[in-house]
């Protein structure tokens, strides 16, 4: 069994097979309905335990559709609910029972700490669905979806990122180190990325470029993503935040600047980062980003249990 918390700790090799095995699996889907089960039943009888300290609505029901689809069950659980979110229980005492009942466990958290201990106590695979500094699904995701729309290897493409340091830029800092492509950033220098995650990237082999410009980083790029500028877990200022992002809104003339075939994605829910004109124009592709989760996250799935051929 295979944990898959951050994208820096799967190899390329793997993530390479994880994306094939979805554009595979999403071809034979075609003509099948949202619940029928993909032939052969690889995960019959698996059930996947998922918890969720914060809201989430898309990678909630991605994960639910995923498993059933490849022939298995899930219980969701909010944290609240058990006896550890009420400080009654341990975790390691809630990972022995959570590996007893279940075959994987997905964690939606505000704790590295909480992801960090459950990995070391279960004995199922465990699939981060977004912690403060990763949301692996979501940019192994839009890696699918953006390879899917160019019908290009993602490194022959200018990938720009313009809004804030947070875990969805984290997670495509990791995969662009992995799968080896250049990513731009447009970013107020005060909330430029963690200079750990900038040297672990550079180190190895990693090519980040960074302006407090947006215009610079958009000129002439194939995909431009956004989100949300105020995340889940900020505990900051709201109103200074939005201040310093307020020339970093991604407009219908930003994005004149980038190539006339550009895309934007933006992994939702969204906020004052992006107008409504661009967000519901030709351009965007967040619809079919938002569905591609459904694919990429089975292969990531049989990847967890060792199934993925
Ligand atoms: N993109 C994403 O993870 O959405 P949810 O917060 O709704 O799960
Ligand atoms: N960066 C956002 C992503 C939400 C899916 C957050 O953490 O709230």
């Amino acid at each position: 069994m295979k944990h898959f918390v951050n994208l820096k700790d799967v190899s390329s090799k793997d993530l390479r097979k994880i994306l094939s095995d979805a554009k595979k699996r999403k071809k034979l889907r075609e003509n099948l309905s949202t619940l029928e089960v993909d032939k052969g039943s690889p995960l019959k009888g698996k059930l996947l335990i998922q918890m969720f300290d914060k809201p989430s609505l898309r990678t909630r029901l991605s994960f639910h559709l995923a498993i059933k689809q490849l022939g298995g069950n899930t219980l969701t659980l909010r944290s609240n609910e058990l006896h550890l979110g009420k400080g009654g229980e341990s975790l390691e005492d809630t990972a022995k029972i959570l590996s007893t009942y279940g075959d994987a466990f997905m964690l939606r958290t505000d704790s590295e700490y909480k992801i960090e201990n459950f990995k070391k106590n279960l004995k199922i695979p465990l699939i981060n669905g977004l912690s403060p500094n990763s949301h692996p699904s979501q940019a192994l995701s839009d890696i699918f979806t953006i390879e899917e729309i160019k019908n290009k290897p993602i490194s022959k493409l200018k990938i720009v990122w313009v809004g804030d340091s947070n875990n969805v830029l984290y997670s495509l800092i990791d995969i662009s180190v992995k799968l080896k492509f250049e990513l731009y950033l447009g970013c107020p220098k005060k909330f430029y990325p963690n200079k750990l995650v900038l040297n672990w990237a550079t180190k190895n082999g990693g090519k980040i470029h960074i302006f407090d410009d947006p215009k610079k980083a958009v000129t002439d790029a194939d995909v431009v993503i956004s989100d949300k500028v105020i995340s889940l877990n900020d505990k900051v200022n709201k109103k200074k935040k939005l201040k310093y992002f307020r020339f970093f809104k991604i407009t219908e003339k930003l994005i004149k600047l980038a190539k006339n075939d550009c895309i934007f994605l933006h992994c939702l829910p969204r906020g004052a980062e992006v107008e409504e004109k661009v967000f519901l124009s030709k351009k965007s592709k967040v619809w079919q980003q938002a569905l591609n989760r459904v694919h990429v996250q089975k292969s990531i799935l049989l990847y967890c249990f060792d199934k993925l051929r």
